[in-house]
């Protein structure tokens, strides 16, 4: 086992026992706690409570390791290392009973970007549809399901146009743009789909489900695990230059699929 295949596996625990704490959560009733950037970017009580479950654990298991975490922010590491993580990704969807969401825990080291760091381990886990995503660098990705581990790779062919998913931030503001880069992309797709939950997105490409995904504006801890994902896939993640507010557009698929969306999308001129 690699130093990384161990941080993987550890991540892949905690992932599985945070998402039976928010599945019980959900089954309980969800509790809106607040609204964060704009009124529909909330926040619940149970993505506290996870998000402080992963936080507790980390600390026990790799006390020297930093923290950046959704919902409650850094902590510096001497290791080298730091835990990247999303408690509930998809919180609407979460919120609004849905099972579209994920628990998304990633180790990486040398940044806080997707630019920057080094990703050395990721886990999406989906804990209403029991599948559990989990890869470390150099070593493949993987879906667990059922008692089953596969192997998985990214899409690589799209007779009928590529199944392409995107995301719209919580910024309304935002939303003209983003329908106009749907609308650039959508001469060499197949359909679209509008899942809620970026870290299934990129496991969804990961596993060949979807073709592509591009989102504007995305947060670290919405792409550390499933980037990661992606590219021990086979595939390939690109960020295009920021927009005048600093939200750089995130394209992720088969590297040629993922240039010929880039080459379409950086010819939509802004929405503001
Ligand atoms: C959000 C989801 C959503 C995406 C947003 C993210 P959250 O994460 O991934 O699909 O469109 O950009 O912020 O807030 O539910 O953890």
């Amino acid at each position: 086992m690699t130093r990384d295949e161990d941080l993987r596996d550890l991540a892949r625990d905690i992932a599985l026992e945070a998402g039976a704490l928010a599945e019980r959560r959900r089954a309980e009733g969800v509790r809106v706690a607040a609204s964060k950037s704009t009124l529909a970017d909330i926040v619940t009580e149970a993505d506290r409570e996870v998000e402080a479950l992963i936080r507790g654990r980390l600390a026990t298991e790799r006390p020297d390791d930093g923290f950046l975490g959704e919902e409650s922010g850094t902590a510096e590491g001497c290791s080298g290392v730091t835990w990247v993580v999303d408690p509930i990704d998809g919180t609407v969807n979460y919120a609004s009973g849905m099972p579209s969401y994920g628990v998304s825990i990633a180790a990486v080291e040398g940044g806080e970007t997707l630019a920057t760091w080094t990703a050395l381990a990721g886990v999406v886990h989906h804990p209403a549809l029991g599948e559990t995503y989990a890869a470390a660098r150099g070593s493949g990705s993987v879906c667990e399901a059922g008692g089953h581990t596969q192997r998985i790779r990214v899409a690589t062919e799209f007779p009928a146009g590529a199944l392409v998913a995107t995301g719209f931030g919580y910024d309304p503001r935002t939303h003209a743009g983003d329908i106009d880069t749907v609308r650039s992309v959508m001469p060499i797709a197949r359909d679209v789909r509008r899942i809620g939950a970026a870290s299934i997105d990129l496991s969804y490409v990961a596993a060949g489900r979807i073709d592509a995904y591009f989102e504007r504006g995305l947060q670290p801890w919405d792409v550390a695990a499933g980037a990661l994902l992606v590219v021990e896939a086979g595939g390939a993640i690109r960020e295009l230059p920021a927009d005048r507010f600093g939200r750089r557009m995130t394209v992720a698929g088969e590297a040629g699929l993922v240039e010929r969306i880039a080459d379409r999308i950086s010819g939509v001129t802004s929405d503001e």
